[in-house]
């Protein structure tokens, strides 16, 4: 059973933003997620078909981690689509990786774009990260176009790296850095 929260966490960039997500996302969850082509380019932990059972499992799961940074990106404060860090650990515990998705509806106006700036904005300037880093497919310039406007650099490919949908694919790393930390 999940448990109505009020929102914890919002940045935005009217009409756009990201926020905490909230017991009553469940529907536009769904809706934007239940997509083959989003979930081509995401790890398999986003399932498709994407059930209602999996967006109440996903919300349940969010609304409680503490940890993870897992927000919903929105339009007049309905969501769209889904966007978080996830902090690295031990030695990596500086850096965390950004991952996002947005419903197809909703593709080619920029909005990936202005909440990838915001989370890393956020991720630098209010959560201390000294590195963000993205891993993406190949077959994903969209993605890759998105970090590269915002700053993000191509550090290398790990080839086939990936196994999805019975395909092996290259998997480009691209990384930003704070402001000041490249020279430590
Ligand atoms: C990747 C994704 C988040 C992009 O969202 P978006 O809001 O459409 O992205 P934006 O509009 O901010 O920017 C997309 C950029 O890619 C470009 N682009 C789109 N399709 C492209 C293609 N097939 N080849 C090259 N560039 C492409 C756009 O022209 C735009 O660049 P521009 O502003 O220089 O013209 C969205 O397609 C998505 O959710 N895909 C499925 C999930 C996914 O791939 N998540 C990322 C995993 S790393």
């Amino acid at each position: 059973m999940l448990c109505p929260m009020t929102p914890r966490f919002e940045l935005s960039s009217p009409p756009y933003g990201i926020r905490s997500f909230r017991v009553s996302d469940l529907e536009a969850l769904v809706r934007n997620a239940d997509d083959p082509d989003v979930a081509a380019s995401l790890q398999d932990c986003f399932p498709h078909p994407y059930r209602e059972e999996d967006g109440r499992r996903f919300l349940e799961h969010a609304l409680r981690e503490k940890r993870e940074v897992l927000l919903a990106i929105v339009e007049e404060d309905v969501l769209i689509g889904g966007i978080g860090l996830v902090p690295g650990g031990d030695v990596h515990a500086h850096q965390a990786e950004i991952g996002y998705w947005l419903g197809k509806a909703h593709w080619r106006r920029g909005i990936a774009t202005r909440a990838v700036g915001l989370l890393t904005d956020h991720a630098f300037r209010e959560l201390g990260f000294l590195r963000v880093w993205a891993g993406v497919f190949a077959n994903n310039p969209a993605s890759m176009r998105v970090l590269e406007k915002n700053g993000f650099e191509r550090e290398g490919v790990l080839r086939r790296s990936v196994r999805k949908n019975g395909r092996f694919l290259d998997q480009h790393l691209f990384a930003k850095l704070a402001a000041g930390c490249a020279g430590a």
